[in-house]
């Protein structure tokens, strides 16, 4: 079996890198490891940033979020019960997010991949790069109980935290910088109208809280828990109690409860590998960086890798610039510190850390308060929030 590119995993990097390379000509074939249905399923991320928002219009895949997205201005930031807000399209110079959930993003790739007669081998076992040095690389990896070898031009490694690319370049080679936090996400599910037209991200004595949702009739809503937190002792009702502990009075008074549809506890982490490359294999979206979720930047993450190899390899293909390739982990890292920083900054300020003592937890107030009473300060906030800019690839 031969491809130009062949691409390590389904998620929205290798999802969305596929159909970009698709639409150029560029021959790609997807192996994931789950099954489609699993894959379909998966409740995660919830904010696009223009930058995604544009190259999924580029991908050609934006019809269905063009319509049922939601196109957010701003959001809110309550510190000691009051609500200030970051007004994203006045500090920004006109520009927003767009809330649409990444399930859904998942699925119209998948839809249009189907669609354009691209090949994903979904439930592919043992997956494994080989020769990523030389310029013939290949896979080999079990479908259907055959053993199959992949030959290839590149290798996309888009097989998130967990995945084989990035373990499968030596360790000598790869330079990993990491923060793991002492507390979780809990997030629900519930097809209950959102409390707030806007997110609401909530800093709590009693923990940090976010208010999110997935459309006019369905919220997402998130509580700061110990790590170790046993996800069965979380009742919905102790959830809503929870929650409504943690926001603002007139928002616990308006918020709509109902049974939970999805209900889990997410670690906290920040992440990053240097190089974000071996040879002839690229490591794309959670293969190569974590951020805690606070600052809404890790599918954000995965779009800008998937824009910057996407570029250079149409400029290898079409012109010859092999040059480039080579420069694909700088581009990619330049942004992704950015991206970190901003959201380990926000994770910082707006949580409780068990450890802290009081001048700690005074500082973070104190910091949280600056910068949302300072129109500079609410400025840095929206810059980062909207997503920096994606470097031009010449
Ligand atoms: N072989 C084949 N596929 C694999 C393997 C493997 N060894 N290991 C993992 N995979 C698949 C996973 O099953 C998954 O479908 O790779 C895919 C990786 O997808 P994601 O984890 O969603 O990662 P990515 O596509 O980079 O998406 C960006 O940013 O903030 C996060 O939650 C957000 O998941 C999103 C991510
Ligand atoms: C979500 O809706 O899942 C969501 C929104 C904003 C975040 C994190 C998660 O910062």
């Amino acid at each position: 079996m031969k491809t130009q590119v062949a691409i390590i995993g389904a998620g929205p990097s290798g999802l969305l890198l596929g159909q970009l390379l698709h639409n150029a000509g560029i021959q790609t074939l997807i192996l994931e490891r789950q099954a489609a249905n699993y894959v379909k399923g998966r409740i995660r991320a919830g904010v696009l940033e223009q930058g995604m928002v544009d190259l999924l219009r580029e991908a050609g895949v934006s019809r269905r979020m063009d319509v049922e997205g939601l196109v957010h201005d701003g959001f809110e930031l309550v510190l000691n019960g009051q609500l200030s807000h970051i007004d994203l399209k006045a500090l920004t110079g006109g520009q927003s997010v767009m809330v649409y959930g990444q399930t859904e993003v998942t699925r119209d790739l998948m839809t249009a991949r189907a669609d354009a007669g691209g090949v994903t081998l979904y439930e592919a076992r043992n997956v494994q790069p080989h020769d990523m040095k030389t310029d013939r690389p290949w896979l080999t990896f079990e479908y259907q109980g055959e053993r199959v070898r992949l030959g290839c031009d590149y290798i996309a490694g888009c097989d998130g935290f967990h995945g084989v690319a990035r373990q499968s370049i030596p360790a000598q080679s790869l330079k990993v910088f990491e923060r793991v936090y002492p507390f979780g996400w809990l997030g629900i599910l519930a097809d209950t109208p959102p409390v707030h037209p806007e997110l609401v991200y909530a800093k709590h004595p009693r923990g940090f809280a976010l208010c999110s949702m997935r459309s006019p009739t369905r919220s997402r809503y998130y509580l700061q828990v110990p790590v170790q937190e046993p996800l069965d002792e979380w009742s919905d009702e102790r959830f809503w109690d929870e929650l409504k502990s943690r926001l603002p009075g007139e928002l616990a008074q308006r918020l709509v409860t109902g049974p939970s549809i999805e209900k889990s506890i997410a670690p906290l982490r920040s992440f990053v590998v240097e190089p974000m490359q071996y040879g002839r294999l690229f490591l794309l979206g959670d293969a190569a960086h974590i951020v805690p979720p606070t600052g809404a930047k890790g599918l954000n993450l995965a779009a800008s890798d998937v824009s910057t190899l996407y570029r250079i390899l149409l400029k290898v293909y079409r012109e010859g610039r092999v040059d480039l390739l080579e420069k694909y982990s700088a581009i990619c890292l330049r942004r992704v510190w950015k991206a970190e920083r901003f959201s380990w900054w926000m994770t910082s300020m707006l949580h409780e850390f068990p450890e802290a003592d009081g001048f700690s937890q005074r500082i973070a107030e104190s910091e949280l308060a600056y910068f949302i009473h300072s129109e500079a300060g609410r400025k840095t906030i929206a810059e980062n929030y909207v997503g920096l800019p994606y470097e031009a690839i010449e």
